[in-house]
């Protein structure tokens, strides 16, 4: 074990032990007969049966990456395959699942894997939206209902949680995580784990989560997927790698390698991340399995030579299962002959991943997903929807209200434009699981059942090119209107992976009919669907309000409708800035000091000589209909010694006329340091509804963890000194009080 690894891991016990300790209750970990029992089966198998319980083969229902391989259900007959994806449904998945337990020999029961990111088959926001609502207990439902309906639908496996911090807007697949930000980001990764695995494995509404993509694949150098990651061990171990730690110890059953090196060194080959510090720092005892042939692809990363290699680097990495790539299936029997990978270490592998085939039940109950009742009662009840529909609302943030042109009144003339206005293709957006757009509710739809009459419509423009007549049917439509309400945004393809852009503004067909619906003086509205932050400093200067909804869902055009007439006060923030230009790429709010801070009255200081150091939107950021105020932090003492919890307390009033809810968003600053830090850092937050008028107190505790970082020698921990505790409803509005931690 490296000295690193040995330093982190004594004072990680020390400090972070304690706070740990609780949630260890929940870290997966198998029982004494569960072992038995595959020890029992382990020593009846044969290599290739062993090597079969190794491979993951997508069908032919769909393909999430570049080839499909054919003849995967003779693979199962044979052995060769004992783990699926992309196949659903009761009869599908009992079809298959036949075969593997009555025409093999040892009749193992398959894993069936699909990837259920925001929805089966009632599509929620998607993960970057949905963690803008910043209400744990409703991500943890929604996740909750995705596996109830993944589950009755055949699934007994998700490849999510994806918990990839990301501060790079520029990347397609920010949509799929929750943001810029490593504490929100880990309560997330709790609480996403906590929804997917229900409350035992083995319950017939439970799954197996997949913490992904391990590690750091939101960090590809400019922004582009599937690039490479380089970064210091502080600064991966400070903001990118607890997320996965979170979703770990929250209980996640697997994990998924990501595609990019770390260090030089691909992730599925890279032994410090999948044995070192996933299995000897924490204590993993779920399965690993690589992304969608990226064993295959370390030939191209270029440190192995051929496939075979790159299946004995992945499995003496620590590489439980191959997706799809037919590595271990081709060549790890002559790996075995060749001594490159010991018989031990297959043994290992294979109980990882037959321990989790018992703790579902499969042995009992091949079946016992395959209910035809409860697939037709679940998908899509209202239930669901009624789920949906509420964190769909609780993840619109308001960015701007000017004059208070929202609510929308009910007797209002409304013209509805844009090319999202009438649509519901985009609405269940990338990774949408089994979802149909056509069980979508569209914006037209959302707002003409609650004010029937008034409302006309027109797109105005396509997506990417302007419409012959589209403008001037809009801005005819505008005259005759009291407000104008502008849906614009990207299409649900051009976010997601593979899909990173260069730019991030609106397509200029849409900002150009913005424009034009602003130039007519009427009020604008301007409702946006995306994937991640865009910048669009033209129509945020100029617009009179505007509302981010990125997709959300099958429910989307009611809870967009639900917030612009009123009848829910938007409480979203933002868990991702949004930069002002892709020049700013990469903005965040956490950033380090400089030894030369910005200055308005000094040239010499670290800005740009074109526009603000600040984005347009911070992270954090979201407007109510309502107003509050937030209190200065009230320290339980302004002196506290090293290793004991700080208890703070925070005052938030509604101050407005209407009820709302506010997140109270509580930050650390670590003045000085053995190595410099943040100006603030996310350390808690509480989302409150209050009452026009109300008041509450609300009491957060900063723990010794919370306060640690990986020191000067790479040690975690604390270091006495002076700290800014600052509280506020975003991460640049905030009052702050000072207080002390002695030895
Ligand atoms: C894809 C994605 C991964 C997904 C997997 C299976 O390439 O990178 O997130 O779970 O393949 O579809």
């Amino acid at each position: 074990m490296s000295n690193t690894i040995f330093r982190s891991l004594i004072t990680w016990l020390l400090v972070a032990g304690p706070f740990w300790g609780r949630l260890c209750a929940q870290m997966y970990r198998p029982s004494a007969a569960v072992e038995d029992r595959v020890t029992a089966l382990l020593d009846k198998m044969s290599l290739e049966e062993k090597i079969g319980q190794l491979t993951l083969y997508t069908t032919d229902w769909g393909s999430t990456g570049p080839t499909i391989r054919e003849g995967y259900k003779n693979d199962i007959r044979s052995g060769a395959c004992g783990n699926l994806f992309n196949s659903h449904t009761v009869s599908f998945v009992r079809e298959l699942q036949r075969i593997a337990v009555e025409e093999t020999r040892l009749k193992i029961p398959l894993l069936f894997g699909f990837d259920v990111i925001h929805g089966y088959k009632t599509i929620f926001p998607i993960p970057l939206g949905e963690s803008a609502s910043w209400d744990l207990e409703a991500i943890e439902r929604s996740a909750r209902v995705a596996a109830t309906e993944a589950t009755a639908a055949g699934l007994n496996w998700t490849f999510a949680p994806m918990v990839d911090v990301c501060r790079d807007p520029r990347w397609g697949r920010v949509m799929e995580g929750a943001g810029e930000d490593t504490y929100l980001g880990c309560r997330i990764a709790e609480a996403r784990t906590r929804g997917f695995q229900g409350k035992k494995l083995g319950d017939t509404d439970a799954m197996l989560a997949c913490v992904k993509h391990f590690a750091a694949y939101g960090a590809p150098i400019a922004g582009r997927d599937y690039n490479s990651v380089d970064m210091s061990e502080r600064y991966f171990r400070e903001y990118y790698l607890p997320p996965y730690e979170a979703a770990i110890r929250a209980g996640a059953a697997t994990v998924m390698t990501s595609f990019n090196d770390y260090d030089g060194v691909p992730a599925t080959g890279n032994k410090y991340l999948l044995t070192d510090i996933l299995r000897k720092e924490w204590g993993f005892k779920g399965f690993v399995v690589t992304d969608y042939t990226s064993i295959n692809e370390m030939v191209n990363h270029g440190v192995v030579a051929d496939e075979k290699a790159a299946g004995e680097l992945a499995m003496n990495a620590g590489v439980d299962m191959d997706m799809q790539g037919a590595v271990y299936q081709r060549f790890m029997l002559q790996s075995y002959k060749d001594g490159k990978i010991a018989m031990p270490l297959i043994n290992d592998a294979v109980r990882r991943v037959l321990r989790l085939k018992i703790e579902l039940g499969l042995f009992e109950d091949p079946y016992k997903y395959c209910d035809e009742t409860r697939e037709k009662n679940s998908l899509l009840s209202a239930e669901h929807r009624a789920a949906a529909r509420d964190v769909s609302r609780k993840s619109i943030v308001l960015l701007k209200n000017e004059g208070g042109i929202l609510p929308l009144k009910k007797t209002q003339k409304i013209a509805l434009i844009g090319p999202l206005a009438d649509n519901k293709s985009e609405l269940i957006g990338n990774w949408n699981g089994a979802g149909n757009a056509n069980d979508c509710v569209s914006v037209l739809e959302g707002l003409r059942a609650k004010a029937p009459a008034e409302i006309t419509t027109e797109a105005g423009s396509d997506f990417m090119a302007e419409k012959s007549d589209g403008l001037a049917n809009a801005l005819a439509l505008a005259e005759k209107a009291d407000v104008v309400v502008a849906v614009v945004g990207e299409t649900a393809m051009m976010s997601g992976e593979a899909c990173a852009r260069g730019e991030i503004g609106l397509p200029a067909a849409q900002e150009a009919l913005v424009m034009a619906l602003i130039k007519t003086g009427k009020p604008v509205v301007v409702v946006l669907m995306n994937g991640r932050p865009l910048a669009f400093p033209a129509i945020a200067e100029s617009a009179g309000a505007i509302v981010e909804s990125w997709w959300l869902g099958t429910e989307a055009g009611n809870a967009i409708a639900d917030v612009l007439f009123g009848d829910y006060n938007p409480s979203g923030k933002l868990p991702m800035s949004f930069p002002r230009s892709v020049g700013q790429v990469p903005v965040f709010y956490n950033e380090k000091s400089t030894g030369r801070p910005f200055d308005p009255n000094s040239k010499w200081t670290s800005k740009y000589i074109d526009m603000p150091n600040s984005p347009q939107w911070p992270f954090g950021f979201g407007l109510s209909y309502t107003t509050f105020s937030i209190s200065e932090p009230k320290p339980e003492k302004t002196t506290f010694k090293k290793g004991e919890p700080l208890k703070v307390s925070v005052t938030v009033s509604n101050t407005g006329a209407r009820d709302g809810e506010e997140v109270v968003q509580l930050y650390v600053h670590d003045l000085v340091g053995s190595v410099t830090r943040p100006v603030k850092e996310l350390k808690g937050f509480q989302k409150v509804m209050l009452k026009a008028g109300e008041s509450r107190t609300l009491q957060f505790t900063l723990t010794e963890k919370d306060l640690s970082f990986y020191r000067r020698d790479m040690s975690f921990g604390t270091e006495p000194g002076d700290f800014e505790i600052m509280a506020g409803g975003n991460s640049a509005d905030l009052k702050k009080v000072r207080v002390t931690m002695t030895e």
